[in-house]
Parts: structure tokens; sequence; C-alpha cells
């Protein structure tokens, strides 16, 4: 509107004009300038690092509680003189059955126990007893040794699981007696389940000793008195045992009349159930970390 004004009003005018336009940059400059401090103090608060905060814990893996359990039964009889020993997973009809003195004709062969792998003669074990043939065809006593590992059977249900673990033991040398037997296996039940804990060994029958038997332990959740879980016997069974059987000595060249042995053989999961109170043998196979975490 500079034009409308008469002629001598103009030039007070653009130097008014041009004193106003002064002051708001300079106010403009420095209220920007104001706010950019503002932000920066802002941010700088926002992202201050606490130093003496707690960290956030990453996640960390642990062993599967078979294994751990696994070790602790390795640790016992390592502890007693014990050596590892291990077999493979596949093996032949003459390791799992033959040279151990299953007849032909036993029931453990049959295709309602046994995974038979196609190729001829192959099978998964049914058992960590071949270990102990393994182990005497390549050493003379005396012999002391366990052999932990897998081993599979065409079972499934709470109890019971296609894939399990087992600890095989095995000591042979002159004089030893069923008596040695009780000794070591009562000192190992002692270790892994307390001092009071009592075994009971019960007459069995396994075609690779003479004589057998079947050890329970004192029913750990009722203490002996009876409960679900043990189905009110009060025992529960927890390993096979016996006498190494003449024949199986034969088979692999050790002399009976101058060698004597026993061994055993423990089912893993059932002593882990017992240990921690599990009573569904699935729920070591299933991965859910919320059950796997809690050991
Ligand atoms: N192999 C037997 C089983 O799996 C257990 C056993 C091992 C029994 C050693 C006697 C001696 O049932």
């Amino acid at each position: 509107k500079v034009g409308e004004l008469p002629q001598e009003e103009r030039p007070q005018l653009g130097k008014r004009v041009n004193e106003i336009k002064e002051r708001l940059l300079a106010l403009i400059d420095q209220r920007s300038q104001e706010l950019k401090i503002k932000e920066l103090e802002e941010s700088v608060a926002a992202e201050r690092i606490d130093i003496t905060m707690p960290g956030i814990r990453p996640p960390r893996a642990q062993f599967h509680p078979i294994n751990q359990v696994l070790q602790e039964i390795n640790d016992i009889f390592v502890s007693m003189g014990f050596k590892i020993a291990t077999g493979p997973d596949i093996e032949t009809d003459y390791y799992n059955f033959g040279a151990l003195n299953f007849p032909p004709d036993h029931p453990a062969r049959d295709l309602q126990d046994t995974f038979f792998l196609k190729r001829e003669g192959l099978l998964l074990r049914t058992h960590t007893s071949p270990v102990q043939i393994r182990v005497m065809q390549k050493q003379r006593p005396p012999i002391a040794i366990i052999a932990p590992g897998k081993v599979f059977r065409c079972d499934a249900d709470v109890s019971h699981s296609p894939m399990f673990h087992q600890v095989e033991g095995l000591l042979v040398d002159h004089n030893v007696s069923f008596a040695n037997l009780k000794a070591v296996l009562n000192a190992f039940a002692q270790q892994l389940f307390g001092k009071e804990t009592q075994t009971r060994f019960r007459p069995s029958f396994f075609p690779f000793t003479e004589p057998s038997a079947e050890v329970d332990i004192q029913c750990i959740f009722c203490r002996g008195s009876g409960c679900r879980i043990c189905q009110h016997t009060g025992w529960i069974e927890v390993l096979g045992c016996g006498m190494v059987h003449p024949a199986v000595f034969e088979n692999v060249n050790i002399n009976p009349q101058e060698y004597s042995g026993f061994a055993f053989g423990m089912g893993v999961e059932r002593l882990a159930m017992l240990k921690y109170g599990i009573n569904d043998i699935r729920l070591f196979f299933e991965g859910d970390i919320r059950f796997l975490s809690q050991f």
C-alpha cells in the first residue's frame, strides 16, 4: 500500500517497515535458537544411559534333564572306578541277541518289540547289553565299565517311549559275587536318591545272566506306604541285573571257571521321573521349554 500514500510520507514508512522487519527477524532468530537448545537438552535426557541399572539377562541354554541325570549316574560309577564304554545304536542280531544267549525264538526278537531295519540282520538296539559283548571281545578281565546310551523299543504310553536311555554296567574279575553286585547297586541308589533309600532285589530272568534279579527302590513319592505312582506296592522297579551267564563268557572266550562277573542295566528316564517327581515320560521328548527350563 506504499503506492497509495502521499509522496512525502513514503520514506518515513519505508524506514519504519525496515525497522519492524529487522526486529521480527531478530526475534525469530532468538526463538529458534532457544528451541534448538531445548530440543538438544530433551534428547540428551531421553537417551541417557543409567549405568547403575541391572542388565537384561540373556536367555541361557542348559542341559536336558535326562542328560543331567545321565551325567550324575556316570559320575557315581566313575567315582567307584568304572570306565565309560559306548557302542553303536544300530546293532546286528548277533550283538543284541545271539551273543547274549537269546534263543532264536525268544519273544524279544519279535517285530512287536524290536525295530528291525530293512537291511537283513540289522536292528536298533533294544538295550545297552550288546556293549558288554563288544567290550569283552576287546578287553580281558579285570573289566569294570558302564555303557550309557539310547535304546529303542516298539512301545509307547505314559511310562514307555520308543526311544529311551539306559546305563549298562559290567564288572568281571576273579571271585566276583552277587554280594558285590548288591553292594555296588545299593551304594549307587543311596548316592542318587539319598542315604535312607531302600532297595529290594526280586528274582527274575534274563537269558544273559544267572541268577537274575530286578531291583526296586522304595517309592520316593510315598516313602513306601503305597500310592498311585507305585501302584500301591511301595516299590518302583528301576533296573535288571544278575551274574554273567557262563554261555556269554564262552561267546567271548573268557573262561567261566576262572572268572565271574555281574551286569546290570537301568532305565534313565525311570530314574529321572523318580528323582524329579514326573509322571509322564513323554514330557521329556516334547521339547517344551516351559517344562525343560524347570531343571
Ligand atoms: N538288558 C536288560 C533290559 O534291558 C537289563 C539287564 C542288563 C539285565 C544287564 C541284566 C543284566 O531289560
